[in-house]
Order: structure tokens, then C-alpha cells, then sequence
């Protein structure tokens, strides 16, 4: 089995990450064929795939190793993808554009699309129930499943988006703001974290800590930029409408702090962030790179 130790790039894990889901998808017996399709499409078509880089990182920092960071890697994208797929329904973002495709929806249909979603959040828990972890890590699945449970559910990301929907429309405070972030887009970065490192033998309950700290700033970095792009990226660039927010009226960092008070919130999130990782004592340079490219990127 092969244990991280080399510094591991985007690259190499976005390629790693489709192979695995291509194949997990290929695998399924789906009766229906529209709805194996639309899973197919929501998880398949494009996608940065942060978040198991993030874990893939994570994992590599404390010498976990890659075979059973797959798992996590898989289940935390696919609870991602169906994420997306509702948040692009009608009765949320109700938008045409993701990942440069037309929405699930739009291609197949608002059915299908929900449908699609529900699978891919069971199967995310279908991979931590059965993938093959190491001898040691595996009486860790029910810890694991806490984690996922956790930050994709009501405590998590569906209480994030509910929060979301309620302040559509609404003024609401800085405070307010922060919380539904953190749910909505921190939790499932957190989680993406704190999984990896469930995976290490090496990281003490200090570590994990700081590593937590770390996760929580830039979970919710993550979505101030993503707020601030909405707004000064292109449509080409997002793969996804540009403007929608504002179209939607919705309660954003930009909309509260103006654009460069946004920045600044992301830009301090950073430093604090850095500082959480400089206390570990492991080679965290992907971690803080992350960091830099979640408050710079632009799609
Ligand atoms: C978009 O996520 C939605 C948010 C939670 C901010 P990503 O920016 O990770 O989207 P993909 O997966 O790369 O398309
Ligand atoms: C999405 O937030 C958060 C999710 C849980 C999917 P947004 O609604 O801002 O994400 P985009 O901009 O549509 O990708
Ligand atoms: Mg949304
Ligand atoms: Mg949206
Ligand atoms: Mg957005």
C-alpha cells in the first residue's frame, strides 16, 4: 500500500478522483437508465474536485495513506455533486449553468435531477459503509459516518442551504452570515479534513485541533470568494451564471461588506488560517497553498 510522503498535486488527484468515481459508477446495477445518466452527469462533467484534494492533502500531511483516502475522497464529491444538483433546482438557485454543461435538471429533468441527487448522497454513504480501508482504519467507518452525517445534514450543509433560503431576499447580520456559510460550504470542507485525518495513525487530538481551526477558516474563505467571483468573474470563467446572487437577491459577503470588505474578510480568514497550520508539526505546505488559492481563485 502506498504511504503519502511525496508532495502530491491537483493534477495527479483530480485524475485519480474521476477514475475511481468513473469506475464506482460503471459498477452500479441502475434499472433505470435516465437515472444512472443524470448521476453520471452530475458527478462525472467537470468539477474542481477540492474537496478530495483537500482530504488527498490532508492525508498527505499525516502519512495516511492514498488507498484509504479514495474512500473519503469519493464519498465527501459525491455528497458535493448532490449538493449541487439540488442547489441548482427551481426551488433553490434555479439555475441554467454548471460546469460549463446545462444544469441536471435543464438536461434531463427536475424529477430525474432530485432523484440523482438523493442516490449520490446514499451512495456517498454506501462507499464509507463497504470501501476497503486499511486493517486500521476500518472499525474507524462509524466515526467516518459521524463526520459525513454531521456536515451534509441538517447540522451541516442542508441547514446551511435552509439558512440560505431564508435570508434570500433579506438583510441579515454579519453574524447570521457567517453561521449559514459555515454550514452551507465550511461544513463539507471541514469534514474533508477532519476525515483525512481520521485516516492517520500519526495525528494527536492537538493536532487535530489546529487542523479543525484550519478547516473552519478556510471552509468559510471558500465561499466568501465564491460570493466575491459571482460577482467579478465571467461566466466563461465560472462555468456557472454570473450575477446570480444579485439576480436572486441573495445574503452574501459582497452584499454586506461591498466587494473589497469581502476580500478583506477572505484575506483575514487566510492569515489565521496560516497560523493554525504553522503550530503542526508536519509538512503542511499543500495545506497553506490550498489556502492561497481558495482566496484568489477565480471560478
Ligand atoms: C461550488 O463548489 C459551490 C460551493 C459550495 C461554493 P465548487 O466551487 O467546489 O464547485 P465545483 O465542484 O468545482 O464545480
Ligand atoms: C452552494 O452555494 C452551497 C451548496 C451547498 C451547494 P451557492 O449557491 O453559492 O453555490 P453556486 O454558486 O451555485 O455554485
Ligand atoms: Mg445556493
Ligand atoms: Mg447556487
Ligand atoms: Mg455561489
Amino acid at each position: 500500500m502506498t504511504v503519502v510522503t511525496k508532495l502530491i498535486n491537483i493534477d495527479i488527484i483530480q485524475v485519480r478522483i474521476n477514475d475511481y468515481l468513473t469506475d464506482k459508477l460503471n459498477s452500479l446495477v441502475i434499472n433505470d437508465e435516465k437515472l444512472h445518466a443524470a448521476m453520471h452527469y452530475g458527478l462525472l462533467i467537470g468539477g474542481k474536485r477540492m474537496r478530495p484534494y483537500l482530504a488527498y492533502i490532508t492525508g498527505e500531511a499525516l502519512n495516511a495513506t492514498q488507498h484509504d483516502i479514495d474512500g473519503i475522497a469519493a464519498a465527501l464529491e459525491c455528497i458535493h455533486a448532490y449538493s449541487l444538483l439540488h442547489d441548482d433546482l427551481p426551488a433553490m438557485d434555479d439555475d441554467d449553468l454548471r460546469r460549463g454543461q446545462p444544469t441536471c435538471h435543464k438536461a434531463f429533468d427536475e424529477a430525474t435531477a432530485i432523484l440523482a441527487g438523493d442516490s449520490l448522497q446514499t451512495l456517498a454513504f454506501d462507499i464509507i459503509a463497504n470501501h476497503k480501508f486499511s486493517e486500521k482504519i476500518s472499525p474507524k467507518r462509524i466515526e467516518l459516518l459521524r463526520h459525513l452525517v454531521k456536515a451534509s445534514g441538517y447540522q451541516g450543509m442542508c441547514g446551511g442551504q435552509a439558512l440560505d433560503l431564508a435570508a434570500t431576499g433579506k438583510a441579515i447580520s454579519l453574524e447570521d452570515l457567517e453561521t449559514l456559510h459555515s454550514l452551507k460550504t465550511g461544513a463539507l470542507l471541514e469534514a474533508s479534513v477532519m476525515m483525512a485525518a481520521e485516516c492517520s495513525t500519526v495525528a494527536t487530538e492537538k493536532d487535530k485541533e489546529q487542523l479543525a481551526r484550519y478547516a473552519k477558516l478556510i471552509g468559510l474563505a471558500y465561499q466568501v470568494r465564491d460570493d466575491i467571483i459571482d460577482i467579478t468573474s465571467t461566466e466563461e470563467e465560472l462555468g456557472k451564471p454570473s450575477g446570480s446572487d444579485l439576480a436572486a437577491d441573495k445574503s452574501t459577503y459582497p452584499a454586506l461588506l461591498g466587494l473589497s470588505g469581502a476580500q478583506e474578510k477572505a484575506d483575514n480568514l487566510y492569515q489565521q488560517a496560516l497560523q493554525a497550520l504553522a503550530t503542526l508539526p508536519y509538512n503542511t505546505q499543500n495545506l497553506s497553498d490550498f489556502a492561497t488559492f481558495i482566496i484568489n481563485r477565480k471560478h
